[in-house]
Formats: C-alpha cells, structure tokens, sequence
C-alpha cells in the first residue's frame, strides 16, 4: 500500500482532481519517466492518454521504455477515476519495434535465463479497456502492442508489420499468434514471412483496425471512444473485456458458460441496478463502479 502512495505522489496523480481538466499531464514530469508520457484527457479526466515518447528512434522499444510503460500501466490500472486507457506514439512513429541496437549482442542463454520480453504481455494483461491510436509504423513489438489492445484505431499514415524475418529472426511478443487470430492464416504468414507491411486500409480490411481517420483527428477518436467506455460501469466493462478475450483462449462451451457467470454476477453490483433502473425511469445513469 504504500508503494502504492509513493508512486501516485511521484507521478503527481495524488493532488490531480480528475474533473478539474480535461487535459491534465499527470506523470510526464516524472523524473522516472522518461520515454513516456501520460495525460488524463475526457470530460472528467476519466481516460488515461499514454504515449510512446522516444521519437528519434521512432519510439523503439528499449528495456528502459517498456519499463516505464509497465509503471505508467500499472499506475492507470490503479488510479480509480481512470476507466479507460489510449496508447499512442510521439512523432512518426507509434512504435518501430524492440530495440534491436540494445539486443544486438544478446546470446540465446541470457535470453532464455532472464525471459527476456516477458514484461511485455503486461499490456496484454491490463484490465480496463486500451484503444491503440496507431498514429505511424507499427512495426515488430510495435505491431504486437497494438494488438495486445483491445480496441485499434488507424490514422491514414499507420502501418502494420512483422519485419523480424528480415533480422533473422521472428516475433517474440505473441505477433505469431494475436496476428493470425486478427488477421487470418493466409495474411499473418505472408506478414510474419516477407515482412510485407498493411497499410492502415488494409489493416481495416483485415479487422485488425477498426477505423481510419485523418491523423489530425486519430488521437481524438481514440479519446472519445475510451471516453465513451468510460463513462459506463467499470465493474461491467472489466467483465465484457474478460469474456470478450476468453474467446480466444477457450472452446466455446466453455467461453458461453463463464459469459453466463459474468452475466449472472452482474446482477450483484449497484451500476446493473442503476442502468435498469435508469431505463425504467428514462434517464441518465449514475454509476459508482460498484
Ligand atoms: N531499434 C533501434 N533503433 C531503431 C529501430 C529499432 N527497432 N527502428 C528505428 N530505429 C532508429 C534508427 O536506428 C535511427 O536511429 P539513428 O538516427 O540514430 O540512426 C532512427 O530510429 C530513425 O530510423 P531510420 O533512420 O532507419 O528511419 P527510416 O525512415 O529510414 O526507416 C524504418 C524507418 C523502416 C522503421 C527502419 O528504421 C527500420 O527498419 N527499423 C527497424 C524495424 C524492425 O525491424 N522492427 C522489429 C524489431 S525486432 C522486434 O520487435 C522483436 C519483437 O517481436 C518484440
């Protein structure tokens, strides 16, 4: 617990009130955050916005970045008035991929001894919702963030690819297996073995995207569909996102029945009563998230 205090006051979170700017920096002046920033942005600073910020190597994913992105991650999760998440990119880039100037000299027994990469599912594993605004290249690690989100939106510039064959090597962030699971066999093995790129269309297409939009308006699509999340039950849109993503982790028997528990646990929290009731009373909810 307090760890915990120590890093939302570090991270300026403590003496933020979320509704007192709709685009409030929150950890950007961090001295322990270097590569990323975080902004609440929405009508009550309801989403947290966490950008990628190491534009000159086009947001390469070094040790040091992703570290800051598992703090700034765990830090959203945390903060109870956050009740969705953006990733976006600074500069041209969302992100280019791991650093492969800092992994050049790695060797197979330290790989293997320290599991290297395995902080990365941390995205993978955050609870609330993340829209990806794909702002550029999303390429190698790059493309596996944006598919560890939950929602993808495109500016016309992104685009999407597995280029580690040309390195000699192969993903080694789940893209061998979120991407054929987005995109299909056909097209994730032609990606993941020619390193051909999808452009932002073709990843709509594909439904690894679902919008493209004029970069100027990318990152405030992106604000106002986490915004949207938002503003309903977090208790309900942790579940929906839990049963949405049991689907592609177990049969289908198996997803329906832990669909119905969830369904069924709804009907123990406050927001399940207040949305009826809302509708019954034909206004607007008030949830408390409990
Ligand atoms: N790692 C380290 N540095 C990178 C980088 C990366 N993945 N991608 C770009 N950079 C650096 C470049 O070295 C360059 O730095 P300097 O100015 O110091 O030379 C800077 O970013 C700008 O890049 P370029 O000059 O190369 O820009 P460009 O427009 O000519 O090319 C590019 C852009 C096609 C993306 C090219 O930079 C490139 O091919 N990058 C590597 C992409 C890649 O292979 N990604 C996969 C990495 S492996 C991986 O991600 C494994 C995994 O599954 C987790």
């Amino acid at each position: 617990m307090a760890a915990v205090r120590m890093l939302v006051l570090r991270s300026g979170l403590a003496g933020l009130r979320p509704w007192a700017a709709s685009s409030a920096r929150f950890m950007s002046s961090s001295p322990s955050f270097q590569f990323v920033e975080v902004e609440r942005r929405g009508a009550e600073g309801s989403v947290a916005v966490v950008a990628l910020n190491r534009p000159t190597a086009l947001n390469a994913l070094s040790e040091a970045l992703m570290s800051e992105l598992g703090q700034a991650l765990d830090a959203a999760e945390r903060e109870a008035s956050v009740g969705a998440l953006v990733l976006t990119g600074r500069g041209r880039a969302f992100a280019a991929g791991a650093d492969i100037k800092e992994m050049r000299g790695r060797r197979f027994p330290d790989c293997y001894r320290e599991d290297f990469l395995a902080n990365w599912d941390r995205l993978a594993r955050v609870r609330k919702p993340v829209v990806a605004a794909v702002n550029g290249l999303a390429l190698g690690g790059g493309c596996e963030l944006a598919l560890m989100c939950d929602v993808v939106y495109a500016s016309e510039e992104a685009q999407f690819g597995q280029p580690e064959i040309l390195l000699g090597t192969l993903p080694g962030s789940g893209g061998t297996q979120r991407l054929v699971r987005a995109v299909g066999k056909s097209l994730a093995m032609e990606m993941v073995l020619s390193a051909r790129r999808l452009s932002a269309h073709e990843a709509l297409q594909a439904g690894l995207a679902s919008r493209v939009c004029p970069q100027a308006e990318l990152l405030d699509q992106a604000v106002a569909l986490a915004e949207r999340i938002a503003r309903c039950s977090q208790v309900a849109t942790t579940m929906a996102k839990e049963a949405v993503n049991a689907a592609f982790e177990v049969g289908l028997a198996e997803g329906c029945r832990l669909e119905k528990r969830l369904f069924h646990a709804s009907f123990a929290t406050r927001d399940r009563q207040e949305g009826m009731d809302a509708f019954a009373e034909k206004r607007e909810p008030r949830f408390t998230h409990q």
